[in-house]
């Protein structure tokens, strides 16, 4: 199953997600690959990783395969595809190339890859990089921070979503929505709530991730949440989140 994690909107928890997520799949037994498709490489500097000869860069581009730019985490079961600034040249570099939107589908098709999950952290736009990991997930998890200016650029992210699987890729849909960084101290609105329900109906997860200082700070320490602090609301809230993506197959 291969799961894209999608906002455009930057700062709403898509590689908090995909990095937490990951390694409480893990701990639920599940192997997984992580695939970093934002050139800000957050998602590769938050699971800690450091040392690495070749990035998704090389594969989208040189025609490296995929294989070779895989490397375990530390976590057993863990592995990543880094990325680094280096990707922000591919949009430019691919633009013209032949078959530009499914580079990154030919690049996991061709090789066997033997993971159960493979989540791929999504850059904050919808340019060619999207694209690529749209045209080859599964499934998409689009984190939403709920406030006023949340719901702003879905509209077009559904737009986008529907052309794709018209033109491109006719299996994706949507896992689910995540409601993130939640505080605690206030109630979602109710404005909000019928919202997001007449957009997504029962696409929402019912595991909302609050506002938790263990997720920032484990961020920081480069580690996943159940790594950092296992006792944290973050780690009993992703990992519920691990339960429900699994209980939704
Ligand atoms: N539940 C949470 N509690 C506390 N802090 C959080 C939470 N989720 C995310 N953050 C913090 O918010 C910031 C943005 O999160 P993150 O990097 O996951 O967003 P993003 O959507 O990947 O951003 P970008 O669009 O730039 O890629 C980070 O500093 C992260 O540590
Ligand atoms: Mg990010």
């Amino acid at each position: 199953m291969i799961i894209s994690v999608v906002n455009q909107k930057g700062g709403v928890g898509k590689t908090t997600t995909t990095c937490n997520l990951g390694s409480c799949l893990i701990e639920l037994g599940k192997k997984v690959l992580l695939i970093d498709s934002d050139p800000q490489g957050n998602l590769s500097q938050s699971i800690g990783v450091k040392e690495y000869k070749s990035t998704i860069y090389d594969c989208l581009t040189n025609d490296l395969p995929i294989q070779e730019s895989i490397i375990n985490t530390g976590i057993k079961g863990l592995d990543i595809v880094p990325a680094n600034i280096k990707l922000a040249n591919a949009e430019l570099e691919l633009s013209s190339a032949l078959g530009r939107e499914t580079l990154l589908r030919d690049c996991i098709k061709s090789s066997s890859l033997d993971y159960d999950y493979i989540l791929i952290d999504c850059n904050p736009s919808l340019s060619l990089l999207t694209i690529n990991a749209l045209a080859v997930c599964d499934r998409m998890i689009i984190p939403l921070e709920p406030s006023i200016f949340a719901l702003e650029g879905i509209s077009q992210l559904i737009k986008i979503i529907n052309l794709i699987k018209k033109k491109i890729n006719p299996k994706i849909e949507i896992e689910g929505v995540l409601l993130t960084r939640v505080d605690s101290r206030t109630s979602l609105s109710k404005e909000f709530k019928e919202q997001i329900d007449e957009i997504f109906g029962s696409k929402v997860f019912d595991t909302v991730i609050h506002q938790n200082i263990a997720i920032g700070k484990a961020q920081i320490e480069n580690m996943p949440i159940n790594l950092f602090d296992k006792n944290s609301k973050g780690y009993k809230e992703y990992l519920a989140l691990a339960q429900e993506v699994i209980g939704r197959e």
